[in-house]
């Protein structure tokens, strides 16, 4: 390979969902080489992308990051239609629990307050409304919430594949089984070391999800992150039940845990009865993306297990399959996400885009056109402020 061929206008590192979208948005403007360069294989599971499906929705507490849903939507449906392949499946968002409860994901007052904002219609549903309706059984009594219909399920995989293909069908080169060793931004571009040859481009997008920190420790900066392996408990719905929403139950935290918990209905595009429940867990933080086991740990499952049996009677409780999701979640639970430029953390930053973190697969296609915007252009129209990669006060530690 001739020394030319190692330049690119754009180098992202991470061939995960957002790696892709940003090498698939960067690609079609046209004239630009993009090198997208991914550890493992590509439509790996192994970080933040395992499982069958994520939540779709609309709503947030926070008005700036719903209105980044509201933009993302129409992204979405021009991926489905470039593809020919249905990604969002509106079988609806059931949010319910203690309403004054404040999580990593909102709060259901204030998300129904936003929701009248933002003009989003939604259903108010009281607690035997819930449980007559969904077939959930001994909710406490002050439970209580909504119903977005236009929510529901993301289909990981399709999403993942419609990338590949259109970052591949735009031109990206796309490299698997490279590891980047060192990314190293100077005023004038950015040098990518891997194992087999040193790299050199216009600007660099880290997309690597978990391991971002591997990258950024070299530069004296860390993302105050936690990374948890959450179970994803496949269960069997019993015969004969109608289509349910996507739900997630807000509840007070126990001593043990957030007491978060949330449930797909069998995917739309799937003949299987079979449904995953997960919660929210954030404990036990793992020290390294690589100490994942990819089973998660008996206790959390029992927790799983023991809030199916007291409330969903359309499910067999016991599991069927057990897996595990990596969740990469910043510490401040008012942040949700690390995306923006890097030119506060190091000298020759500004060469360098990160998007890593949060629970972020709805934005996909939107997180792919805000970095390659940020990338290419230096900037972007999106308001993405809160996610602004701004160090602390504490040296190093971005949070
Ligand atoms: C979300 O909507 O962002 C979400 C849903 C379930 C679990 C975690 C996150």
């Amino acid at each position: 390979m001739s020394d030319s061929t190692r330049h690119y206008d754009l180098i992202v590192i991470g061939g995960g969902p957002i790696g892709l979208s940003t090498a698939w948005q960067a690609a079609r403007r046209g004239n630009r080489k993009v090198l997208v360069l991914e550890r493992y294989g590509f439509m790996n599971e192994r970080g933040g992308t395992s499982g069958a499906e994520r939540h779709w929705r609309l709503q947030y507490t926070q008005r700036d990051i719903f209105a980044l849903t509201l933009e993302a939507l129409p992204m979405w449906r021009e991926l489905e239609s470039l593809t020919g392949r249905k990604l969002l499946h509106a079988v609806g968002s059931l949010w319910f629990g203690d309403t004054e409860v404040k999580t990593n994901e909102g709060q259901i007052s204030g998300t129904a307050r936003a929701m009248d904002e933002m003009g989003v219609p939604y259903e108010w549903l009281t607690r035997p409304e819930i449980e007559q309706r969904y077939g959930f059984a001994n909710l406490p009594g002050h439970y209580e919430g909504f119903l977005q219909r236009d929510g529901g399920t993301i289909d990981v995989r399709g999403t993942v594949s419609a990338l590949f293909q259109l970052s591949q069908q735009q031109g990206a080169v796309l490299r698997a089984g490279v590891q980047v060793t060192a990314v190293r931004p100077d005023s004038d571009g950015v040098t990518v070391e891997t194992a087999e040859r040193t790299y050199r481009a216009d600007k660099v997008v880290l997309a690597n999800g978990a391991h971002a920190n591997d990258i950024l420790g070299a530069w004296g900066v860390e993302l105050a992150v936690g990374l948890y392996e959450l179970p994803l408990v496949t269960v069997h719905q019993r015969k004969g039940e109608p289509e349910r929403p996507f739900w997630f139950a807000f509840q007070q935290p126990t001593d043990e845990d957030t007491n978060l918990f949330y449930g797909f209905p069998p995917n739309p595009w799937s003949t299987s009865d079979d449904l995953r429940l997960g919660p929210v867990f954030e404990v036990d933080g793992l020290e390294h993306a690589d100490a994942s086991k990819g089973l998660p740990a008996p206790r959390q499952v029992e927790r799983v297990v023991d809030w199916a049996t007291a409330h969903m009677p359309w499910v067999d409780p016991r599991p069927a399959e057990l897996a595990t999701g990596l969740a990469m979640l910043p510490k401040d639970p008012g942040r949700q996400f690390f995306l923006g430029n890097a030119g506060a953390l190091v000298d020759g930053g500004e060469n360098v885009v990160v998007s890593v973190a949060g629970w972020g697969f709805k934005f996909i296609p939107l997180w792919g056109r805000i970095c390659a915007d940020l990338a290419l252009d230096g900037t972007t129209t999106y308001d993405i402020g809160r996610h602004a990669l701004v160090p602390s006060a504490t040296p190093g530690i971005v949070e």
